[in-house]
């Protein structure tokens, strides 16, 4: 892999590679050698986050790799720097991979493509974020060990959710069948695939993944009721008592209780919400030692058995 950009980039031999690589440092089956030279990480977050980015800073932690902070609000874009400027920079003090977080679209391709160093992209806009998909793979993954043939449903604000472009490729790529299910002023027609009540949704699929509102992302912020979101769109006792056995729910979080699904369903006995938080350290470990070695930056790795 050159960056980790988006999961249509990504075949699914190469999902299945991270996956693997993902439970392998989950179970500590493989550890990175940590390097003898310091490796610099830059964490450049231009949007509000708390699980991307303290999750990344403890994989980069964790694999040995020293995180370099940044704050926007107290850096030289306040001077009008552009993040081009900004990331280039980095790559000139010595950082030897960018970890970008803007709320444009393509803006952190746009960097990538002109880089010398490995870029991940941790949430472009309404674009990707395909380190939250890889740990959201992982935690289905986990539950079924398969992919083909899982019904997966994505439910909430999908025109918004750069999550949920990401799972729709990237569960697609592996043979797993994805429904939407949406208020109809947020469906994605962009987005080929089918959209189902959500009555139907609760009653046929093996994964219920709810999305947050992402009024940060809407033209004009558009008041509603709660209760009434809920109940015609959310995951609600009820429908939570409709759902199949052995089916799971993810939400990419912050969990906006009580919107999306019932306050007591987030940690409900089918939830994997704080499950995902967990894996989503190990993905990110997995895609950065994946890309470091791609580059030659460092591929010293052991097996702990
Ligand atoms: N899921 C996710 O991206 O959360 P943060 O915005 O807190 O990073």
């Amino acid at each position: 892999m050159k960056h980790f950009l988006s999961m249509k980039d990504v075949s699914e031999y190469e999902i299945q590679q991270l996956v693997k690589r993902t439970e392998d440092m989950m179970l500590g089956r493989k550890e990175m050698v940590h390097p003898t030279t310091p490796v610099f990480v830059a964490n450049l977050f231009f949007e509000p986050s708390t699980r991307t980015k303290m999750s990344f800073t403890i994989a980069e932690q964790r694999l040995g790799l020293k995180p370099l902070d940044f704050q926007p609000e107290v850096s030289s874009v306040q001077k009008g720097e552009t993040v081009y400027d900004t990331a280039k920079t980095l790559e000139a003090i010595g950082a030897s991979l960018l970890v970008i977080r803007h709320p444009e679209d393509h803006v952190v391709q746009q960097v990538a493509s002109k880089m010398s160093i490995p870029v991940i992209n941790a949430g472009d806009g309404t674009g990707e974020h395909p380190t939250q998909s890889l740990l959201d793979l992982v935690t289905i993954y986990q539950e079924f060990r398969r992919f083909h043939g899982l019904k997966v449903a994505i439910v909430g604000d999908v025109k918004h959710s750069r999550v949920a472009r990401s799972n729709a490729y990237a569960l697609s790529t592996l043979g797993a069948k994805v429904y939407f299910s949406s208020k109809p002023e947020w469906q994605d027609q962009t987005l080929d695939f089918p959209y189902l009540d959500i009555d139907e949704v609760v009653e046929t699929c093996d994964v219920v993944m709810l999305l947050r509102i992402q009024h940060e992302r809407h033209d004009q912020r558009q008041s509603f009721e709660q209760t009434e979101y809920l109940l015609n769109y959310g995951l609600t006792v009820e429908r939570e008592k409709r759902m199949k056995p052995h089916a799971i729910i993810l939400h990419p979080a912050p969990v906006n209780r009580g919107v999306e699904i019932d306050d007591c369903l987030v940690e409900c006995e089918r939830s994997r919400i704080f499950k995902q938080m967990t894996n989503g350290v190990y993905a990110r470990m997995a895609v950065m030692s994946n890309l470091l070695e791609d580059w030659g930056i460092h591929n010293e790795y052991q097996a702990s058995e």
